[in-house]
């Protein structure tokens, strides 16, 4: 092969890399991976479809040696200190004009602060978010570009090329200025556990309440992915189900143990909404549950002393059944995971709305919407009805403003009150759903009770308060 003939280059040939190289390839462009492993260059390079032009090398004066001008590379390592080490690494190799593009998990202020280290150098570089995991990189991942446009541009045909599409649209635009990329990646992530916590408070009820056995979860999630709840993640979900285990003979999902891992993302999600003063519950208490459920020891005593007590002081313990019709449970469930996963990606977007302007970021929010709703972990059908959304109206600030997300939310709204009930009643932990109707209730009160918590500053602490008949800043002599 002679010199500078590839197309694209890839620094990291772990899952998501080799397969977005793939995918790279099977679409004629001639790709190039370098891994310091040789095991991950050859498995690369024996994965690859007939006819296709890849090339697996182990030193990155190689890969960058053999990349046409200006090269495109890509870097796929996890995030944090590797991305800025192979930035390093990369720095002496490459020429004024080159493409750096960090597909990682970023957090977004890194990225703005390797676009600003490597701009006066002549580097472009951009951040994209990601998503879809080892399928979806393979064949066809959503990707989220934010900051240098012209980069963006000049990277369009390939990232076009290889994306999810939804008719006939690729699930790739630009995010905006700056860290946009890795931004919205991180609130799509956000959204991603908040959904997969609302699927797992609702099979509680389902399984531990309602008695609904594996097949009957299994046949009652791929009947909801055939209606308005189709989604990536209950089409897995109800895959899950029927999952068997070869060592025991039982469900696998049975066998797995109630302790969940993160990466960081929503965590990220949940501080950042914090500092904008976005309010995005449903998030926050994903990643409390999961922080909870790390506690395993101490839940395990805790539900015995505190069963015990309920035993000793009650004479009774908590139902751990709900004596309702199969039926009519299914279907509130149903309703109430549908309203709560809404009022998820509603939450997600009036964050990505404020940071858009506090953050000047500009992000175009009809391209956040657009590229999720195929190729990333949260694409459904829902977010076709988003997209209409904004395009109805670009500067909506919340959708729950928008009329036919009212309209839609009004009608499952009562399902999940009857969902919540039925949790708080029957000591079921289900904080995702009962914060995501917090935040119904709260959005679309108009008087809330904070007139009180206004005085109560002012009392103690002269803070001021606003009043609803008069312009300007008042203070009570209170006492
Ligand atoms: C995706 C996923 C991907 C990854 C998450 C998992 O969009 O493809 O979001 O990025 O699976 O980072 O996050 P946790 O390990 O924190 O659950």
């Amino acid at each position: 092969m002679d010199n500078q003939t590839f197309d694209f280059g890839m620094v990291g040939l772990g899952v998501m890399g080799r397969n977005l190289l793939l995918n790279v390839a099977d679409h004629g462009f001639k790709a190039i991976g370098f891994d310091k492993d040789p095991k991950k260059t050859s498995d690369f390079e024996a994965a690859a479809s007939a006819g296709t032009t890849v090339k697996g090398v182990n030193t990155l004066e190689e890969m960058v040696a053999q990349l046409a001008m200006p090269r495109r590379i890509m870097i796929l390592v996890p995030a944090g200190k590797p991305v800025d080490d192979v930035i390093e690494s990369l720095l002496p190799l490459v020429s004024k004009g080159d493409i750096i593009i960090d597909g990682g998990n970023t957090y977004y202020t890194d990225t703005l602060r390797r676009y600003e280290y490597l701009q006066p150098k002549g580097i472009h570089f951009i951040g994209i978010g990601v998503s879809g995991g080892e399928e979806g990189a393979r064949f066809g991942p959503s990707m989220m570009p934010g900051g240098d446009e012209s980069a963006w541009q000049q990277l369009k045909p390939v990232l076009t090329s290889i994306a999810a599409k939804v008719n006939g649209e690729a699930c790739v635009d630009y995010m905006g200025k700056g860290a946009a990329g890795h931004f919205v990646k991180m609130v799509h992530n956000g959204i991603e556990y908040a959904i997969m916590q609302l699927i797992c408070e609702t099979y509680d009820l389902l399984h531990r309440g309602g008695k609904f056995s594996n097949e009957e979860l299994h046949e009652l999630f791929s009947n909801w992915n055939d209606g308005e709840l189709k989604s990536y993640l209950i089409e897995i979900t109800a895959a899950i189900f029927k999952q068997m285990d070869p060592e025991t003979g039982k469900h696998l999902v049975d066998s797995i143990l109630d302790k969940a891992g993160s990466k960081g993302t929503g965590k990220w999600t949940s501080q950042i909404a914090m500092d904008l003063g976005v309010a995005i519950p449903t998030i926050d208490m994903a990643v409390t549950m999961r922080t909870i459920s790390a506690l395993k020891s101490d839940r395990l005593a805790a539900e015995k002393l505190h069963r015990e007590m309920q035993i000793r002081l009650t004479n009774a313990a908590s139902a751990t059944s709900l004596s309702l019709d199969k039926k009519e449970l299914a279907e509130d469930c149903r309703k109430a995971l549908f309203a709560a996963i809404i009022l998820s990606y509603v939450q997600g977007m009036s964050m990505l709305h404020t940071a858009s302007k506090d953050l000047a970021m500009d992000i175009p929010l009809h391209n956040a919407v657009k590229v999720w709703r195929g190729g990333c972990i949260i694409r459904s059908t829902l977010l076709g009805t988003f997209y209409e959304a904004y395009q109805r109206n670009p500067a909506i600030s919340n959708l729950l403003l928008d009329d036919a997300i009212a309209e839609l939310v009004t009608q499952q709204i009562g399902s999940l009150r009857k969902a919540v009930s039925l949790a708080a009643l029957n000591g079921f932990a289900a904080g995702g759903l009962m914060n995501a109707l917090t935040y119904y209730d709260a959005f679309t009160t108009a008087r809330l009770p904070l007139n009180l918590l206004q005085a109560q500053r002012d009392y103690f602490g002269a803070h001021t308060y606003e009043r609803i008949d008069r312009e300007g800043k008042f203070h009570t002599q209170w006492t």
